[in-house]
Formats: structure tokens, sequence, C-alpha cells
């Protein structure tokens, strides 16, 4: 639709930039920071007459008075804009009912969240079938192109067409083993096609899948496997990442020995080197060892596939019908099995996907996160998918064989479109900017990034070095939690500030609260951010535990979603995020619970107890500091140190690393006995200027101590 068609009489937009000016003055300027501040006078972008004459919406969105105005819509009217959005989704039945939630727990009601209540569909069909149902040219499209760790080994481009036959015959693997809807499988894959497989025939038949990020420890994977009661496993035998060889199934043989996971009756595991190529040959001959293999449990997914036909029509879903688990780390206790649901999720994370990236037919796109992680679920599998996008499975790092290797994926696959962590930007930016430059990224045009506050040294470099000064940075705020980006840029929209995520998106209403006296704050302010109402991509509950959902993420603000995160709205309405302000580590773009690694501490035989916060890391986005306690017949030493780290990293997997043990005979502790974390994360920032009310401790004393000894204050 045209955006001339568009009335849009906003009472303040004199001075509203076109978007055509604006990329000028973006691209006259040698560095494009200095940037003239757009005119928006409030924040809620609510106060204007426009409406939105169009029965449909858009397929781009190019200016900030086109986003004005659909925004108002959606927030005044969201009835009318998400079914407009469902409308880019196949339905078998199209939804009567859009918007049916309540946020307040006081209410008789209580939280419940439900969008397209009556609408069926399936979420498979939507991300395959019907691109070729629509357009027969769709089956030989590239679907997804497989990055392999290893840059020597044979590449795989697999269709449309390919995807949907493998996805098929997988699927009636998953039905011949038992598989129904509604039950749950849990996957352990790493970063190949088969991932894309094993999840879209899942949705295939209704079953939920719950995968779990390929560098948790065994026990981890058997918690997550009990918590929902999987009783089918999807595997892989090894997987490769920067060289080295990790292997999966036989962390899946050592998690089923775990009583817990007593109730897992199938595991069916994909060949990494199917078709075996020497290179993953070698790359993995030693580190490999012998598989272990459980007649009548243990199934190779290709050999079974061999035994199914390619028939296997999609299950009609009801729209709140979940779709996934996925856990997350909470700021206490175990981890959360966040619940999404079919409809909503996929309307959501379609329409963010379209808009944001301003993806174009033929476009490549390239998300470098892990399926593991909500990132991959959302966007390389089901926005991409379901917009006929071409997407990059990546199973390699940022620094293996050298620091070149994305740039050198993005000029080999002519990516257009790459969105990553500001974890892998500032760990490349640490090296010469050579190994960028000497690549040619002309193909680039739209660079994203995720999972992090991204700090603006790291954003200037990746604008300037990575973009050439020519590609916007989206910068997407997001949770597991919210399915799908909330606050972010739309391409080329509106004009970028280094380091903010801009605005909100569609639907999407922010409030920021003040922390201790807990009354909304008017900004220009900094705050605690809240969501005021429901968009379809939200989390409906935890798995079997929705009084846990509500009690983490409605109770502190009645009324609200509460995110965690701490939030700046300017002047000009835009947006930046400062971080987490709870107990959860966001590390290297990972969410670590304190809670998880304590337990993990207070495991080994000669801890007593332990206490773990985070201080602010340029590199990592925050360090990982462990206040250790030893039991009285325990001495601390450089080996029990190194000891602590190893089972911490065995515990929870190996991505999570202390970086400082700190052993202390006592942590300060109020008289009920709490351990006083604001006043450990005050010592550890470090700012011990300020440390507050340490009257009410049992014993003050200690504080000075902990100061004296951390070689954060030293
Ligand atoms: C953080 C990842 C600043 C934030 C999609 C959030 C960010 C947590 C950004 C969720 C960003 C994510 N700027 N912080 N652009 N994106 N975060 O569940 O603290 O793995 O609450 O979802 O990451 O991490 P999660």
């Amino acid at each position: 639709k045209s955006s001339s068609k568009l009335s849009h009489n906003f009472t303040n937009n004199n001075e509203i930039h076109t978007s055509a000016a604006r990329t000028s003055a973006l691209l006259s300027t040698s560095i494009g920071f200095q940037l003239n501040p757009i005119n928006i006078t409030s924040y809620r972008l609510a106060s204007t007459n426009s409406t939105w004459n169009e029965s449909s919406l858009p397929d781009k969105i190019k200016s900030l008075d086109e986003y004005k105005a659909l925004y108002d819509l959606s927030i005044n009217d969201p009835e009318r804009f998400w079914k407009m959005a469902a409308e880019h989704l196949d339905w078998y039945r199209f939804p009567t009912k859009i918007k049916n939630t309540e946020f307040d727990y006081r209410t008789d009601r209580g939280v419940d969240i439900k969008w397209y209540e009556d609408g069926i569909l399936n979420v498979c069909y939507n991300c395959l079938d019907r691109h070729i149902d629509h357009d027969s040219s769709a089956s030989k499209q590239v679907a997804v192109v497989f990055e392999p760790d290893t840059p020597t080994e044979t590449r795989h481009h697999v269709t449309y067409g390919e995807l949907l036959r493998d996805v098929k015959k997988f699927a009636n693997v998953l039905k011949k083993h038992g598989v129904k809807k509604g039950d749950r499988v849990t996957v352990y894959m790493p970063m190949v096609v088969d991932a894309c497989v094993a999840l879209l025939a899942c949705a295939r038949i209704g079953a939920i899948h719950s995968v779990v990020f390929g560098g948790f420890s065994a026990s981890n994977v058997a918690e997550r496997i009990s918590d929902c009661d999987s009783t089918v496993v999807i595997t892989s035998d090894f997987g490769l990442r920067g060289g080295k060889c990790s292997p999966l199934k036989s962390k899946i043989d050592q998690a089923l020995k775990m009583k817990q996971c007593s109730n897992v009756r199938t595991v069916l595991v994909f060949e990494r080197n199917y078709g075996n190529n020497a290179d993953v040959k070698d790359a993995c001959s030693d580190q490999r060892g012998t598989l272990e293999w459980k007649e009548g449990r243990d199934f190779w997914a290709h050999k079974e596939m061999e035994t199914v036909n390619e028939n296997c029509p999609p299950e009609k879903m009801n729209a709140e019908d979940p779709l996934f688990i996925l856990y997350t780390s909470g700021s206490t206790g175990k981890p959360k099995g966040i619940v999404h649901t079919t409809g909503g999720y996929l309307t959501y994370t379609s329409l963010t996907f379209k808009y944001i990236f301003d993806y174009n037919p033929g476009d490549v796109y390239m998300c470098t996160a892990d399926i593991g992680w909500i990132t991959g679920h959302s966007y390389i599998i089901y926005g991409p998918l379901s917009n006929r996008a071409t997407t990059v499975v990546f199973e390699g790092v940022p620094t293996y064989p050298d620091v070149s290797r994305f740039w050198n994926v993005v000029d080999k696959h002519q990516v257009n479109i790459f969105y990553t962590a500001p974890t892998a930007i500032r760990s490349l930016m640490a090296h010469d900017d050579k190994y960028v430059t000497k690549t040619s990224r002309q193909s680039l045009r739209i660079l994203g990034s995720v999972g992090e506050p991204i700090n603006s040294e790291a954003w200037k470099w990746y604008h300037s070095v990575v973009g050439d000064g020519r590609c916007p940075i989206i910068d997407t705020w997001w949770q597991t939690e919210t399915g799908g980006v909330m606050i972010t840029p739309i391409a080329n929209a509106w004009e970028l500030e280094p380091s903010s995520a801009t605005l909100p998106f569609f639907g999407i209403k922010t409030q920021l609260f003040d922390k201790s006296t807990k009354k909304p704050l008017t900004p220009p302010n900094t705050g605690e951010l809240c969501i005021q109402d429901s968009w379809p991509g939200q989390a409906r509950s935890l798995y079997r535990n929705h009084e846990r959902f509500v009690d983490v993420y409605f109770k502190q603000y009645p009324g609200y979603y509460f995110t965690g995160d701490g939030c700046e709205i300017k002047k000009n309405g835009y947006h930046c995020i400062t971080g987490r302000v709870d107990d959860v580590l966001v590390i290297s773009g990972h969410n670590i619970g304190t809670a998880e690694v304590e337990a993990a501490l207070n495991e080994h035989a000669g801890v007593s107890e332990s206490a773990v916060v985070g201080y602010p890391d340029k590199k990592k986005n925050q360090g990982m500091y462990c206040f250790v306690v030893l039991k009285d017949d325990t001495k601390e030493s450089e080996e029990l140190r190194k000891d602590l780290i190893k089972s911490v990293r065995n515990t929870i997997g190996a991505h999570v690393n202390p970086d400082v043990i700190h052993f202390t005979p006592d942590l300060p502790k109020t008289r009920s006995g709490k351990i006083m974390r604001r006043i450990l994360r005050k010592i550890v920032e470090p700012d011990t200027s300020n440390l507050g009310d340490i009257s009410t401790l049992t014993d003050p004393s200690i504080v000075k101590e902990l100061i004296k000894k951390s070689p954060r204050t030293k």
C-alpha cells in the first residue's frame, strides 16, 4: 500500500524529516553520528489526529510519519491492527476474536492472555507449504543456507521444497514413535539444518518443542527434560564449534541415566556428518569417542526417515495451543519454562521480521544466534521462514578459523541483512580493522544487534567499520518472554542514535516506574521498564506454573508486565536500555541466574554458602563475581578456586564462567538472615562511597573486610 494514501495530520509534525532526507544526512556526515534529534514531543506518540484508512497493513514502514499513524492505531484500536497483522498468515479458520487479555492479577479473572482464540492454523504450514501453494516456484527457492563450522566443508543449500519434504518425513518419524499433538519433545542439537527440520516437524504435528542450548551440561538437560516431561529427545551424534567437537549424544546418554529422566523412551539421533565429509571426519575422529547405543531407545534419524512416506498433513492447531517451551534463567530458583503459543507468536514474529529488517524478496538474511535461544527460534526460523526469506544457519563462531569469519561468510553468501550480538562485535573490534576491511561486505544493507546493551563504541565500530557507514544499526530490545522484538528502529524509517533501541514496535506501550516509590514516571526519565498492555507474541505462562509467571512478571507493578530491565526514555522518545534490575546476569548475551550459579557452587563439598553478583565489563557486558564462604575444615587455595570454576561449568554449562572467586569468612546479612546483595553489588561495581544504610546488618564490619580484599576495589 502506498504511503501517499495515508492521512497523517500530526499535531507535532512540523519538523519531521523525510526518510530520504535523513538517509542523505546520514551519508553526508563521514561518521554519520551528528544526527538531528527528531521532533517527537510526546513519547507516547499517541496525541495525533492521524488515521489509518486502509483495510490492510502496508508492505513496508517507510517513514516516521507512517510509523506514527500505525502506532496510534495499534495502541488505540489493537483489535483492528492485530486483525490486519493476522491477515499476513494463512489460517484454516480466521479468528473472529482478536484480543482477550487481562494483566491485572487482582481481578477475578487474574492474569490471562489470549489472542486469536478461535483461530485455527499451523505454524509449519505457514513457514513452508503455503509459499509453494501460493507460488510453485517457491519450492526451488533456497530456504536455508548452511554455513558449517569448517569453511571448507561442502555446504548444503536447502530449498523450500527440500525442507518441506524432510520436515514431512521427520514429522512422520515422530508419529511413528508415538509423538502426538501436545506431547513435549526435547531438542538438543547443533546449529545445523536438521535443527530446523526438528522444530518444524514438531510444529507440523502439534508437538511442543523444548530446545535446550547445546552448551548446557547433562544435568541441566536432565532438569529441562524432566520439568516438561518429555518422552522423546532429538539430538545429534555431535556438533562442531570453533573446530571443537561437542559430543551431544553422549551428554544425552549421561542425562538419561539420571532418575528424573526415566520417562524418556526414544532418542532420535541426527548424524552430523551424514554424507561423510572428510574434513568433518578429521575434525572429529579423536574427540568424538565411541557412541553408546541403547537398542530400542536410540534411532538414527536418517535411517528412520527412510522408513516413512512423505505424506504428512499439517495438524490443525488452535491459535492458543502451545508451540514451544523455552527455558530461561530467573532471579531465583530453577529456570523458567516460558510457554509460547501458536497464532499470536507467529503473527508477531512474522510482522516484526518483515518490518524491522525491511526484508525484500531475494534478500539473504543471517542471524548468528543459536537456535537454543529465543533469537534463534524467532529470527532464524519462524520469522524469516514465515516471510519466505532465505535464512543462513551458521554453525561456527566469529573467531574461527580467524576473526574475519563473519565477514567472509557475508561475502560468500552475499548476505544483505546481518543480525548479531554486541558481545561478538566487541570481541571482533579488539582486533585490527583490517580483518574486516579486507573483505568486501558490499552486499550488506542492514545490521542488527540483540541480546544486551550495545555500548556506543561498539555501535560506532559496527556502523562505520563493518557497515562502511552505510547500513543502519537496528538495535533490538526484547526477551525470551516477549517472543519477538519490542523496542527497535525500523530500518531506514527514522534517525538512529548510538546505543538506543529507539521506539516501541506497534502495539507496545512502554511505562517507566520508580524502583523505590513504585510510582509511574513521566519521560524524559530513567526507571524500571514495564509494558502497559498485551501483545500477541508474549509468553502466556510458565510451563505448569502460572503462579510463578504471575509472581515474576505481574506482581511488581499491578496491571503491567514487568520486564526486569532498566530504561531511559529521552526527550525525543528514544529508549535506551540500561540493563537488568534483578538478579539475572547478561554475560556475553547469555542470561544467567545468579541463583543457579550459587546452587552450583554450594554443591561443592568445601562450600558452605555463596553469593553471586555481576559487575560492569566492557567486553562481556557483565562479569561474574562469586563470594564464597568455605566450610570450617576447608582451606582456600588456588586449586580450590579453579575447582570451583570447573564445577560451575560442569554443573551448568561451559558458557558459564565465574570471573572472580572471592573467599570470605562471612557475607553481609540482615538480622533475618537475608544476604544484602545490594551491598555486594556496590562493592564489586565498585562504588563503595555510597553503600547506603548498613546498620541493619548482623555484622557491619564484614563490609570493610570485603572491600579490602576485593580485586575490584584495588
Ligand atoms: C537484554 C534475548 C539491551 C535485556 C532476545 C533483556 C538487551 C535480556 C537487548 C533478555 C538490547 C536483550 N539492549 N539489552 N537490544 N536485547 N537485552 O531472554 O536485559 O535471552 O531483558 O532474550 O537481554 O535476554 P533473552
